[in-house]
């Protein structure tokens, strides 16, 4: 039999709490069997890898692990997502389909979030852990099947009991082994372990330095009632890894990162969300980095042309979507700073006449006409003048204007301010 030290090697699993240890001991002895087992704990504190443990020391090893989250699907699919349907079962069965009991036979299922099963299910799942008997949906022919069951659940199952939500028999026939992980916070010798070992993990992924903490700051992890346990800890962690400059975490950049909530309230079962926002924060940085990546290929895309092609005009012309896409889409109204060399460019007036204007450009150029007919206009009005039909002629876009105008957006906001436009 492997030690638990070389298991946990295995299966990646940090800790050397006494009941971390129990636990891993206890998946290990009943491994060989086909005993039912129940992992019960707050969520995130590592219940995924015991029945992960117990298929890969079992003679199932070979054949099928399924694991399903009960909690995740439907209500109305999760009968035939276990036991598979008939044809014409339902609306949109249009196929026989075989449930994960059936492709697992000989294997094993793991089934998180148990406490979630509508009822009804309960009862099939009964049936199939009593002999191994169960019914596609829609069928009336019984087939057997040989898996072996290892459930999760954070819930208090008796309350669920008590409330009618879980029936008792199934419940009894589910534990026949109890293996339980305590919270984070009561493996106060796993918890820097744990911080130390997701540091050097990040620091390999985002090839950064490692982030060290400052003895306080050990003190705030220790203190801390991780009611996310294992998972807040490693997201923590990676959130540290990723955003701080200074590798050196100091105990009050450690408490800007952990929930305001205190560490006297009461924990926070669900922690997916503090999981969420930080993958939705690196979503829309990944996504900024793609526009920005996508933006400068077709600026390559753009200068190539004009170097190909020395006609301004005509690479516009033929570039339309390209320049709406690039300059097209920030109508942010960012301030500038006012004291930089580029304040100094100036606008060059175009000399039109009604000579040179061909019905295509007066088409295009609007302004022109009317600049033509205003002579009078001084320098700075027909600046404003074009500004103005620039802008107008963009809904108000500052880069398209500007880069029409030939000017730095800088510049321009300069102008509208100065001409209050
Ligand atoms: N002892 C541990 N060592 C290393 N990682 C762990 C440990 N316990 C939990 N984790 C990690 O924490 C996260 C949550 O664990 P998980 O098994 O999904 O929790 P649960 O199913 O209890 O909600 C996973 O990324 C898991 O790898
Ligand atoms: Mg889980």
């Amino acid at each position: 039999m492997e030690s638990i030290q070389a298991i946990k090697q295995r299966f990646g699993i940090i800790g050397n709490s006494p009941a971390l240890n129990r636990a891993i001991e206890k998946a290990i002895q009943v491994s060989p069997t086909d005993i039912s087992v129940l992992v019960t704990g707050e969520s995130g504190v590592g219940k995924e890898s015991i029945p992960k443990i117990i298929h890969q020391l079992s003679h199932r090893k070979h054949n099928k692990y399924i694991a399903v989250n009960c909690g995740a699907i439907p209500e109305g699919t999760i009968d035939s997502e276990l036991f598979g349907h008939e044809k014409g079962a339902f609306t949109g069965a249009s196929q026989t389909r075989e449930g994960y009991f059936e492709v697992a036979d000989g294997g094993t299922i793991f089934l998180d979030e148990v406490g979630e099963l509508p009822l009804t299910t309960q009862v099939r799942l009964l049936r199939v852990l009593e002999n191994g008997e169960f019914l596609k949906v829609g069928s009336s022919k019984v087939q057997k099947t040989n898996v072996r069951i290892v459930a999760a659940t954070n819930v208090n199952m008796f309350e669920a009991i008590e409330k009618e939500k879980f029936r008792e028999d199934l419940y009894y026939r589910l534990s026949t082994v109890d293996i339980h992980l305590p919270p984070l916070r009561d493996r106060q010798e796993d918890i820097h372990l744990l911080f130390r070992k997701f540091a050097s993990d990040f620091a390999l992924k985002y090839k950064m330095p490692t982030i060290k903490l400052t003895d306080a700051a050990i003190q705030t992890l220790l203190k801390h009632r991780w009611g996310g346990n294992v998972r807040q800890l490693r997201n923590i962690a990676e959130q540290l890894s990723v955003l701080e400059q200074n590798r050196t975490i100091s105990a009050e950049i450690l408490k800007s990162y952990l929930p305001a909530t205190g560490s006297n309230l009461p924990a926070v079962i669900k922690t997916s969300k503090s999981e969420s926002d930080f993958s939705s924060e690196r979503e829309i940085l990944y996504k900024v980095l793609f526009d920005m990546k996508s933006d400068l290929n077709d600026l390559k895309k753009l200068t190539l042309e004009l170097m190909k092609n020395g006609n301004t005009k005509d690479v516009e012309k033929n570039n339309e979507s390209l320049i709406q896409k690039i300059y097209g889409d920030d109508e942010d109204d960012a301030e500038y700073e006012e004291d930089t060399i580029e304040n100094n460019e100036v606008l060059s007036i175009p000399e039109h006449s009604a000579n040179h204007t061909t019905p295509e450009t007066l088409d295009k150029y609007h302004f022109a006409e009317e600049i033509e007919e205003e002579e009078t206009l001084s320098l700075q009005d027909k600046e404003l003048e074009l500004i103005k039909k620039s802008l107008e002629r963009h809904s108000g876009k500052r880069k398209l204007a500007a880069a029409e105008l030939g000017i730095s957006e800088r510049t321009l906001y300069r102008k509208i301010k100065q001409y209050d436009l």
